[in-house]
């Protein structure tokens, strides 16, 4: 596998996974994959979701309907490996750490309702990138198909958190969107630093 600079680099985030996070995923690294390939299962529905409430957003319809289609590439590598090592994605269950993040969007205003769905979708995407990184740096050669798959999905979530965040830009200027932004980025961090307990992705 060629060397790749750490995508952790400029991640935004203001809490880092601990390393006993990633230790506990390796050993139980088939729920870990069950619960990943349900989490891409859950990123498409989002990003068509999205679509679903602004249809007249040219430009978030073109994103969104990509970034589901990504996503769903996702699922089928997943899924195929997961059965490869016999067994399957596991069911829809509820995730603390994105309902806890969901709790907190403005609801009352629209405009402030889509900054906060695209700013969450944000982070979901740079957690899950941190979080992949983070494992892959954990596992061993033997198990050379989850380094593969965390090595090639640790970019492309990097690049969904950015699209999203690039989205929300639209709809606030600078200094309206960069305390919202900082607020979400230490609301994500309190969530994620009451995880790390469970071999999930965001758990
Ligand atoms: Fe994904
Ligand atoms: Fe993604």
């Amino acid at each position: 596998m060629p060397a790749q600079p750490d995508v952790r680099n400029d991640l935004p985030l203001k809490h880092w996974t601990p390393t006993s996070w990633a230790q506990l995923a390796a050993q139980n690294l088939d729920l870990f994959l069950a619960d990943h390939a349900i989490c891409e299962q859950q990123a498409a529905l989002f990003g068509l979701s999205l679509i679903g409430h602004y249809p007249g957003d040219d430009e978030l319809v073109d994103k969104m309907s990509a970034l589901a289609a990504e996503e769903v590439s996702h699922l089928r590598r997943v899924t195929l490996l997961l059965r490869k090592r016999g067994h399957r994605p596991s069911k829809k269950r509820s995730n603390p750490w994105v309902q806890g993040l969901r709790r907190q969007i403005e609801s009352h205003r629209e405009a402030l309702l889509k900054v906060d769905r695209l700013l969450v979708g944000a982070l979901i995407e740079a957690r899950s990138c941190e979080r992949f990184s983070c494992l892959m740096q954990t596992l061993g050669e033997e198990e050379a198909d989850v380094r593969s798959l965390l090595f090639d999905l640790g970019p492309a979530e990097k690049r969904h958190w950015q699209m999203f965040f690039q989205l929300a830009q639209r709809h606030l200027p600078p200094p309206e969107l960069e305390p919202r932004w900082q607020r979400w980025l230490e609301i994500e961090a309190e969530l994620s630093a009451a995880g790390g307990i469970e071999p999930t992705v965001h758990g």
